[in-house]
C-alpha cells in the first residue's frame, strides 16, 4: 500500500512530537503494509508556517536517521496545504510541494477548514485546473458543509477535484455525519484515495489497512486497494 497523507515528519505540526514517536510511526505503518509512505505536514498560515525549503531539510535529516533503523518503507515528502489565496502564489514560485503526478499532471494534497467552504475557493480550484494542477480534497467527509449539503462537494468533483477519505471515517472514528457521507462516497465511486491521515501513536495512529479492509466490505476489496495504490498517481 501507498499512505499518500501523514503527519509523521517530526516537531512540524500537531504530528508527531519526536523522532522516537516518528519512527515507531514508521515500523507501524511498514507492520500495517504500507510500503511507501508520504509525510505531509500542514502548511497553514499563522497556524503551522511551514515551507518547502525549511520541510525538505528536516526531511533529509530524517530519512538519514531511519536509514540507519531497519524498517522497510520508502519515504516521500509532501505537504497537506490549507486552502488560501497564497496557493498561486506557491505555484508561481514553484514552492508548493507537490505530491506528485495523476495522469501525468501535477497534485497536490489541498485541505479545507473543517467548518466551512470559504468564499472564492471554486475560483482558486478552476484557476488551479487552468493550470493543469489537480487539487485533491483531503478528508471532504470531514468538512460540516459537504456534510450537509453533498452537492456543494460535486461543484468541487465537477470541477476536476480528486478526493481522499481517511481511514478512519469510514469506521466512525470522525463521528457519523464524516461515516455517512465517507460511505455515501465510496458507494456512488467518486473516492479516489484512501490515506490515514496518522497523526500519533495513541489517538491517530497509521491504519491504513483498516480503512482499505472497511471499504472493501462495501465496494469489493480488488476495488478498495485500488484506493491505496491508483494506477493515475507516480508519486514525486
Ligand atoms: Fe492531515
Amino acid at each position: 500500500m501507498i499512505d499518500i497523507h501523514s503527519h509523521i515528519l517530526p516537531n512540524v505540526d500537531d504530528g508527531a512530537q519526536s523522532f522516537d514517536d516518528a519512527l515507531e510511526m514508521l515500523r507501524i505503518a511498514a507492520q500495517d503494509g504500507v510500503i511507501r509512505q508520504v509525510l505531509t505536514p500542514h502548511i497553514q498560515i499563522n497556524r503551522f508556517d511551514n515551507n518547502l525549503q525549511q520541510l525538505t531539510k528536516l526531511f533529509n535529516l530524517f530519512c538519514k536517521i531511519v536509514a540507519t533503523e531497519n524498517i522497510n518503507i520508502k519515504l516521500h515528502l509532501a505537504a497537506e496545504v490549507r486552502i488560501t489565496p497564497d496557493i498561486m502564489t506557491m505555484v508561481e514560485n514553484n514552492s508548493l510541494p507537490w505530491l506528485g503526478t495523476w495522469d501525468e499532471q501535477k497534485c497536490f494534497l489541498l485541505e479545507l477548514p473543517t467548518n466551512e467552504i470559504p468564499a472564492g475557493s471554486i475560483n482558486l480550484i478552476h484557476w488551479l485546473r487552468s493550470k493543469q494542477i489537480m487539487p485533491i480534497i483531503v478528508h471532504p467527509e470531514r468538512n460540516k458543509a459537504f456534510q450537509k449539503t453533498p452537492d456543494k462537494l460535486q461543484t468541487f468533483i465537477d470541477a476536476g477535484c480528486l478526493l481522499q477519505i481517511t481511514s478512519s471515517s469510514i469506521s466512525g472514528g470522525f463521528g457519523r455525519q464524516a461515516k455517512k457521507l465517507a460511505i455515501e462516497l465510496l458507494n456512488d465511486d467518486k473516492v479516489d484515495l484512501i490515506a490515514s491521515d496518522c497523526h500519533n501513536l495513541k489517538y491517530r495512529p497509521p491504519n491504513l489497512s483498516d480503512g482499505i479492509n472497511a471499504a472493501g466490505k462495501l465496494i469489493g476489496h480488488s476495488h478498495a486497494e485500488t484506493l491505496a495504490r491508483p494506477a493515475a498517481l507516480n508519486l514525486l
